[in-house]
């Protein structure tokens, strides 16, 4: 069982099933991934609808890698003892948020979310004039409001759908959170946290709401975080009536803004399947040799015997972040002076990306021998986060007043 402090430090992630991964993933997202399972209670899940939004009419292209992913997520070190790994559409639940939300998301919120007219100029062949592309951000509020997540690690381009996420979850807490009996019900919270924890609340939450004490508010929420005395509607009353207002049913999430993977495709450009210019986590390591070997360098050195400078080569991005300070050195003063070739040049980055590659392959290998167990870590994780999706709903419906036994 996580603790309570845990709860509220959860971290949630998704990512579309649009094809293999490669380095650019890994050491954009994965790595960081990997970093947080060790620190919070993590959910990561393959976003399978949110691929249809753009691929609904090759929706048969999008179950190959859906398992796929997940082999790749295991393989690259995400752990299925510490982390959650499941399929979005293995928990419906996310489908009835997105619904109810939609009811009280203002048509402009989404019309202005600026993926939404981005993505329409870009992929100009496709028809996303549609209604599930609009939601698509809704249906990623969904998605991070339905386990109450507080942390969502994303890449820049995905800031603006976490900001959409917190809007909504303040709308929905603004016109549901306004239960009968409001006050008595916190007091009565409040009683149950044993005097010395109740009159410490008292007193932080009169500093903060008379004086505005941000640091008052924070001590405070930290309190409400340790107590094991109070059930989790409770502790949400608590954390709403702190700022005086009502009760706090989807709390508003922040985004873990990942820095952006520097890791350059194979012709300097930001590594992409867009551009072609990738290597596969799963790629052969004589695949990997050769696409290195091709790679584009200093257009200067024509000939072997003509100078060179590393800033205007590709390689160089690599040996960037691959390299020791000896090799770098060498690269410097053998390229400017033409005293290496860029064959050469290019051997210790070749070593080093297949010496990255091969624990992460081989764990694929065992993976993909293992069906079974892959099947078995989806299953159990599609229902634990299917147990916490089902009790947000259930507080939900029950502020919406749309219990009807
Ligand atoms: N939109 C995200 C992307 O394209 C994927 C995603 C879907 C997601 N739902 C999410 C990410 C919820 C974080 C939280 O990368
Ligand atoms: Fe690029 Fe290395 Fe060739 Fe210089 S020697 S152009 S850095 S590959």
């Amino acid at each position: 069982m996580a603790s309570t402090s845990d709860q509220n430090q959860r971290v949630l992630s998704g990512m579309r099933p649009t094809g293999k991964l490669h380095l650019g993933h890994y050491h954009g997202v994965l790595k960081n991934w990997i970093e947080l399972q060790h620190t919070h209670e993590c959910y990561f899940f393959v976003a399978d609808w949110h691929a249809l939004t753009t691929e609904y009419d090759r929706s048969e292209g999008i179950a190959p890698h859906v398992t796929d992913m997940v082999i790749d997520w295991l393989a690259a070190g995400v752990s299925p003892g510490t982390a959650t790994l499941f399929i979005q559409s293995r928990v419906p639940e996310h489908a009835e948020l997105h619904l109810l939300l939609s009811m009280s998301t203002p048509l402009g919120w989404l019309e202005r979310v600026p993926s939404y007219k981005d993505q329409q100029e870009k992929l100009k062949e496709k028809d996303l004039a549609t209604y599930g592309f609009l939601g698509y951000p809704l249906l990623q509020a969904a998605d991070i409001l339905v386990y109450r997540a507080a942390n969502v690690p994303v890449g820049e381009d995905q800031v603006a759908h976490v900001e959409l996420t917190r809007e909504v979850a303040r709308r929905f807490n603004h016109l549901y959170g306004k239960e009968a009996g409001f006050e008595e019900k916190a007091e009565n919270a409040i009683s149950l946290m044993g005097k010395k924890s109740a009159k410490m609340y008292k007193k932080l939450r009169k500093e903060y709401l008379e004086k505005g004490d941000e640091e008052s508010l924070s001590v405070a929420q930290a309190l409400l975080d340790s107590q094991q005395n109070i059930s989790i509607g409770d502790r949400e009353r608590l954390y709403g009536y702190l700022e005086g207002g009502g009760k706090i049913i989807l709390p508003e999430p922040k985004a873990l803004l990942t820095k952006a993977s520097k890791m350059p495709g194979l012709d300097g450009q930001k590594m992409s399947k867009s551009y072609g210019n990738t290597i596969a986590l799963r790629d052969d390591p004589k695949d990997v040799e050769k696409k290195l070997r091709t790679m584009p360098t200093d257009p200067a050195r024509v000939r072997r015997t003509d100078p060179g400078s590393p800033q205007k080569c590709p390689v160089w991005q690599l040996h960037e972040i691959y390299s020791p300070n000896d090799v770098k050195d060498w690269v410097q003063a053998g390229c400017v002076s033409a005293s290496i070739g860029c064959v050469e040049c290019k051997q210790p980055v070749i070593e080093a990306v297949q010496k990255e590659l091969q624990p992460i392959q081989e764990r694929a290998r065992e993976y993909e021998r293992d069906m079974k167990t892959v099947q078995s870590i989806i299953n159990d994780g599609c229902e634990q986060a299917r147990d916490i999706a089902r009790d947000t709903m259930e507080d939900v419906r029950k502020s919406m007043g749309l219990v009807y036994r």
